[in-house]
């Protein structure tokens, strides 16, 4: 964890970034205020930051770290922090985006609800020249292009992790097991996907990655015994693997889940199906939650892969405070996932 914090500091100072100090308030809706202490440009800067629904279990710790570490900035300017909830609904995010935009906010940060509306986000912000910082859900790469050329190029950007890293990583979690996963040593890994939000690019990949470089690594083939949408959601992932137990029962060699919160709930299925991880039975997921670490440090999860919502969204604050001092931003900024499984979990433990 040192390390990471270590490689974020250095990501920071890449980025060319300074600070200010603040104090906050919680409410649904909650703003920041920042007041200013050293030197710097003593400027109110109003940011605008919109999450596609609060209800997320990873979205909150990344919302909460975007708060804390506004807060802790120390560069002379006050920042006016607005967190609004999307409540996955992108109508309603729209309309909030709008609202920052006719409030004249500095800079925008969003997690879109959809990331097809990202081209009607930026041509918002374009028209209004407020820079936006996109986080968590990737828009597609030709509305990411979309201003190539223009006096607009510069001043958006994705900040993400790239979820074809955490894909691969969770397929090698299970390919570098000392069976492969490979139970019954069929040379075939029978498995169970469950499956984020499919419009989100995070599930697409990790569902497509995390099977591909499985058979990479392993030479195995694979078996998909049954593959659902679980929404993110623990309770749907859940309800997945408890029916999926009671159809497959012992042919179910692995249980990918493209989130923590979902592979919570599989763990949560496989214990009560009477079933040990470890023993007859696999299970990753993605995000590296306290809940999970904790599971894979008992044995009950195989493995997971940190998504570095500390890394991200300190990355997406730099880039909004440097947008904002009128610097060009990259294209892209992307924050590296980490393997973590039973050998090296005590790292990632606070
Ligand atoms: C995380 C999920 C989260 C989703 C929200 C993903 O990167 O792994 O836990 O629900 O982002 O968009």
């Amino acid at each position: 964890m040192k390390k990471l914090l270590a490689l974020l500091a250095v990501g920071a100072m890449l980025l060319g970034l300074v600070g200010c100090s603040s104090t906050e308030k919680e409410t649904p809706e909650s703003t920041s205020e920042a007041t200013t202490e050293t030197t710097g440009a003593g400027e109110t800067v109003k940011v605008g930051v919109s999450i596609y629904k609060f209800d997320d279990n990873f979205m909150t710790l990344y919302r909460e770290e975007i708060e804390s570490y506004f807060a802790s900035l120390d560069d002379g300017n006050t920042y006016e922090v607005t967190i609004q909830d999307g409540k996955n609904d992108q109508a309603e995010q729209t309309n909030q985006i709008d609202n920052f935009i006719q409030q004249g906010y500095d800079v925008l940060i969003i997690n879109l609800v959809q990331s097809t509306s990202a081209a009607t986000v930026i041509d918002k912000c374009a028209d209004a020249d407020i820079p936006c910082v996109f986080i968590n859900r990737e828009p597609e790469e030709a509305d990411m292009d979309s201003y190539d050329g223009q006096d607009y190029e510069g001043k958006f950007t994705y900040v993400g992790a790239d979820a074809r890293q955490s894909g691969k990583f969770q397929g090698e979690l299970i390919a570098d097991l000392e069976d492969k996963g490979d139970l019954n040593g069929d040379g075939v890994l029978q498995y169970v996907m469950v499956v984020g939000d499919p419009e989100n690019v995070d599930a697409k990949y990790r569902t497509e990655f995390s099977i591909s470089q499985y058979g990479e690594v392993s030479g195995n083939d694979v078996e998909k015994l049954d593959e659902q949408r679980g929404d993110w959601d623990q309770a749907k992932g859940q309800e997945i693997v408890a029916n999926a137990l009671v159809k497959y029962g012992d042919k179910i060699e692995a249980v990918f889940c493209n989130n923590d919160a979902m592979a919570l709930g599989a763990a949560q299925a496989i214990e009560a199906a009477g079933r040990t991880v470890g023993k007859d039975i696999y299970l990753v997921g993605v995000d590296a939650l306290d809940d999970a670490k904790d599971l894979v440090k008992e044995g009950k999860m195989t493995g997971t892969v940190l998504n570095d919502h500390v890394g991200q969204s300190h990355t997406a604050v730099d880039a909004a405070v440097k947008a904002v001092s009128g610097a060009k931003l990259d294209k892209y900024y992307w924050v590296d996932y980490v393997k973590v499984t039973q050998a090296n979990v005590e790292e990632f433990l606070d």
